[in-house]
């Protein structure tokens, strides 16, 4: 367990530091990912054990698209995501016929699993033509014979792409749910990211959307360059007054080698900024009559739309996940502990388009790399997908797990909750006060160790391979 010390010392010098917000990529980070594929099979036969046993999860389904269209700064300034330029709609088909292919590799293996939700992200899901929408879900449905009732069913885009055929083509697929990608309603802080986004586009999609009964999430963004607490509370006050039921308030993620991090971050706002915003935002949304889902999440009820949609994935089971991710860069993850060491997966597929291709001509997986979970992994990743919704169910987590969540970190809890971040109960232990806003630093505290653990594993394996490349060099003298 982590010194307690070494825990406080943490989190106060951590108060003040901007958050990484890793904790979306669930645990462990994918530089872990060692392994060149998955045991196929071996996941084959474990979703056929668990479904013998009750125990089988809904499956989440994923379908990403690789393209987005140009932007001047390129990747709208900001975006970590994997992506290509959008060259037109021929590329775009062609890529889809490779989905097709992909998911008839997973047909057999997913066969008896019923869907519990679907997203359709990316990348820029609206850039498919109207008639490509029910083309999608003849997909879904061709892999899952069986819906769940009142699956979430989303498809993601940008604003300006929406048209009213698409919309209606959308409704007319089956879909349920649109998620836009708005970052900012005030279009002067907007057009930094090289969007030409207007007001009009995100108004225009949202009565659309409307008019044929999807129910629609709207991303914005906070911590953008320029922006102050007032021209944020101004964007989520027009939100709210447009009638939307369902947002989602990121902090801005910054790095890589794109134009926020690399050209505007000096006009960034600075951590206790986002902070102050983080708290406005929550404030006023509450006030306003939204629930708090998630760190990032805010819903008003009684949407007449809405089936009361969680985005993505929804636990169900405690422990027990079951997410296919199919094209390009899509992650997926599979597991429970009561299966054991080494039989929970993570992976992700191909980021090089050419790659992803290829595998799919040789008839192979598109995976790129993938990480096999020993049982403290998945503990781990358990607890990253529950801490997303700010809460974990101690009683129901030791039932599945067999680990007491809080005695397993108590030093990570006790100093949370010391600086008034989390509270504990024999039930539950809740993030609290400003604790959402620093879940990517929560996340770091719990996976402290086991990072430490993987690192000292990398390097042995290292050592390992120098050694025996350093005899075989030895063999040929
Ligand atoms: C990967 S994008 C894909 C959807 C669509 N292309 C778009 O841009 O709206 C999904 C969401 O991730 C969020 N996002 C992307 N990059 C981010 C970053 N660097 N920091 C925080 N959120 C980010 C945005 O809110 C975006 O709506
Ligand atoms: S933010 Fe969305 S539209 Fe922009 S590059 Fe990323 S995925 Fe594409």
């Amino acid at each position: 367990m982590l010194d307690a010390t070494y825990v406080t010392d943490y989190i106060d010098s951590h108060l003040e530091q901007r958050q990484v917000n890793k904790i979306q990529h669930g645990f462990p980070s994918p530089r872990y990912w060692t392994e060149p594929t998955i045991a196929a099979d071996e996941i084959t036969e474990d979703r056929r054990k668990l479904r013998a046993a009750g125990q089988a999860p809904d499956v989440f389904l994923y379908i990403g698209v690789p393209y987005c269209i140009k932007t001047d700064p390129g990747k709208c300034g900001y975006c970590l995501f994997p992506v290509e330029e959008f060259k037109g709609n021929d590329a775009l088909e062609d890529y889809y016929g490779y989905v097709e292919r992909e998911a008839e590799l997973h047909r057999d293996r997913l066969s008896g699993a019923r869907l519990g939700s679907a997203y359709f992200g990316g990348g820029t899901s609206n850039l498919y033509r109207p008639a490509h929408y029910l083309k999608i879900m003849k997909l879904v449905n061709r892999l899952f014979p069986e819906i769940a009732e009142g699956a979430d069913l989303t498809l993601e885009g940008i604003p300006q792409l929406f048209t009213r055929d698409k919309m209606q083509a959308i409704r007319d697929s089956g879909m349920n749910r649109i998620s836009m990608g708005v970052q900012q309603v005030n279009e002067r802080l907007n057009s930094l990211s090289g969007r030409k986004q207007t007001t009009r586009h995100v108004i225009q999609s949202l009565d659309w959307a409307r008019e044929f009964g999807l129910a629609a999430n709207v991303d914005v963004i906070f911590g953008w360059p320029q922006q102050t607490v007032e021209t944020m509370l101004e964007d989520l006050k027009t939100l709210v007054s447009w009638d939307v039921y369902d947002i989602t308030h990121y902090e801005l993620n910054v790095g890589g080698p794109t134009d926020f991090a690399l050209n505007r971050f000096h006009e960034l706002p600075s951590t206790l900024s986002n902070l102050e915003m983080y708290r406005v935002g929550r404030d006023f949304l509450l006030d306003q009559g939204y629930e708090q889902h998630g760190a990032y999440s805010f819903r008003k009820p009684g949407d007449p739309t809405s089936k009361d949609f969680r985005e993505g994935y929804r636990p169900q089971l405690h422990d027990v996940a079951d997410a296919v991710g199919l094209g390009y860069a899509a992650i997926s993850f599979f597991g429970a502990a009561t299966l054991g060491a080494g039989r929970s997966w993570s992976y992700i597929n191909q980021r090089n388009l050419s790659l992803y291709k290829a595998a799919i001509d040789e008839g192979r997986l598109p995976v790129e790399r993938a990480f096999r979970h020993q049982p403290d992994d998945w503990v781990l990743a358990t607890l990253f997908r529950h801490l997303l919704g700010m809460e974990l169910d101690r009683v129901g987590l030791r039932t599945a797990m067999g680990v007491d969540v809080y005695e397993e970190f108590a030093t990570v809890w006790d100093g949370l909750a010391s600086r008034g971040l989390a509270e504990i109960t024999p039930e539950r232990i809740t993030l609290v006060g400003d604790g959402p806003f620093y879940t990517p630093m929560v996340s770091t505290l719990l996976a402290e160790e086991r990072y430490r653990a993987l690192r000292e594993q990398a390097v042995d394996q290292k050592k390992a391979t120098l050694v025996m490349a350093g005899e075989g060099a030895g063999d040929g003298r």
